[in-house]
């Protein structure tokens, strides 16, 4: 399995430096944000990494991530010229994928909670099919929204519903078998003229391999789309960082504990910010 990150636009909707900033490498508290999808896929065991951004911010990306070879892994990097949908993705990343599975993550998308890592595990297992999740919201309408029948068949999906037939926003990552880059390359535009992850999904529910899974009450699924949203997720890792001083996200921690990385490695990667609490969290990790 491979995965894409999608860091799209700039930060249009946060600040009037928007021109001159990448949104997803502001900081959500102590790290730029692009660290928490990125450590998503580091989770479920994903080692190879395309970033998809604009030419404007991948530069950044670049800079921030380089290579990937000093958390054991590998990044590649593409330009999205036009921000013409997220299915494109996995049209931009064929040679990419070179027809294996894929996981696609939004750079915007923040997701913690107990049991996640298994759960990634097996959605990262996928040989057949799609796997999506599904999560409470109190208004979904800004989102893709997944309809259940009672025995929690999937029944229906659509695009930012205006009366939508649920309350279960489909989140910023998926799943998919080798069959998606065809699939996605086969996808026509929608109304507002994207290609639509919501009618990739479609490919795999009418095929009848769709699996959506449920993340349960007291799961943190934040995104940070606007001035509000980013300063809840900042004091959200805040808040659980300081209480239990596990840091949610230290990509260097994931790597190592992956063991993509030995004590050595990880011990230089926190030298490089021994001025930081970020840094000395790093060192904190080799002395237990
Ligand atoms: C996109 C998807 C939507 C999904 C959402 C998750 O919306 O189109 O289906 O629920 O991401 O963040 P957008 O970010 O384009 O508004």
């Amino acid at each position: 399995m491979k995965g894409i990150i999608l860091a799209g636009g700039s930060a249009t909707r946060l600040f009037p430096l928007s021109k001159a900033i990448s949104k997803q490498i502001m900081p959500v508290y102590d790290k730029p944000m692009i660290y928490y999808p990125l450590s998503t896929l580091m989770l479920a065991g994903i080692r190879e990494v395309l970033i998809i951004s604009t030419p404007h911010d991948l530069p950044m990306f670049r800079k921030l991530l380089g290579t990937g070879d000093d958390l054991g892994m590998k990044f590649e990097y593409i330009v999205q010229e036009v921000p013409n949908g997220l299915a494109q993705a996995f049209v931009l990343g064929a040679d990419f994928l070179a027809r294996e599975p894929g996981c696609l993550i939004l750079g915007d998308n923040m997701f913690h909670g107990q049991g996640f890592s298994k759960m990634l595990k097996e959605a990262a297992s996928i040989e057949n099919g799609a796997c999506i999740f599904g999560y409470y919201v109190k208004d979904p309408r800004a989102y893709g929204v997944v309809e259940f029948d009672d025995r929690g068949k999937v029944i229906s999906l659509e695009e930012k519903p205006e009366k939508p037939k649920s309350n279960y926003a489909v989140p910023g990552l998926y799943f998919y078998d080798k069959t998606v880059t065809q699939k996605a390359k086969a996808l026509k535009p929608s109304a507002r003229g994207e290609y639509e992850i919501t009618d990739l999904n479609k490919c795999f529910l009418e095929e009848g391999s769709l699996k959506v899974q449920l993340f349960g009450r007291g799961f943190a699924w934040l995104d940070t789309g606007n001035c509000d949203s980013l300063l809840e997720a900042g004091n959200y890792v805040e808040t659980i960082q300081n209480r239990q001083g596990f840091y949610i996200s230290c990509i260097e921690e994931i790597a190592w504990r992956n063991k993509w990385i030995d004590n050595k490695q990880l011990e230089s990667l926190g030298r490089k910010l021994d001025k930081t609490a970020y840094g000395r969290y790093i060192l904190s990790l080799i002395e237990y």
